[in-house]
């Protein structure tokens, strides 16, 4: 069985990373979707509220699970004896930093976990999470970013702010 990881900190899930998820799903047997738990990092959504919010988005995908992890991505890839990981590319921006990571991953594994990249689909080619964050933060229109049910999560999130 092939099987990958996305792993992200999805903070929230966008439309950009739901249209990954989905065109992963259809090329590897299983996909887990893996939250990273970086606590040094200021997070908008908890992992608990990162982790349900992946699951809703993808109830319709049979071989996708949704999981988190802490520590390094090698160990917890060897921990469920996975050697592919997915990530997405937006744009020439995102290649040098994606590009190390993936070679850093390689290296410390010993070539037991490769990297493979998608392009991310065009329409989704300016979204990230911190542009959401940024946006709702001013109260704007997210609609277009995230899907129907996270509008309203990321909203509750500003209020009074
Ligand atoms: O969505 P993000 O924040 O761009 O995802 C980055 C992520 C989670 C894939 C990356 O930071 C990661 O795998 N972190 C875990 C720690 C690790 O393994 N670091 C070694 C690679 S430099």
């Amino acid at each position: 069985m092939k099987s990958a990881i996305y792993p992200g900190s999805f903070d929230p899930m966008t439309l950009g990373h739901l249209d990954i998820i989905k065109r992963a799903s259809k090329m590897f047997d299983h996909l887990t979707v893996s939250v990273l738990d970086n606590k040094a990092k200021n997070a908008l959504f908890s992992v608990e509220e990162r982790v349900s919010i992946l699951k809703e988005a993808t109830k319709d995908l049979p071989n996708v699970s949704v999981d988190s992890f802490s520590g390094l991505l090698v160990d917890y890839a060897k921990q469920k004896d996975i050697h592919v990981s997915v990530r997405g590319l937006r744009a020439v921006t995102d290649f040098e930093y994606e590009l190390q990571i993936a070679q850093t991953n390689r290296k410390l594994s010993d070539g037991s976990l490769d990297t493979v990249f998608l392009t991310t689909s065009l329409e989704y080619a300016y979204l990230s999470s911190s542009s959401v964050k940024e946006i709702a933060a001013f109260h704007g229109d997210i609609s277009q970013l995230v899907p129907d049910f996270v509008v309203e999560l990321v909203h509750e999130k500003y209020i009074d702010k």
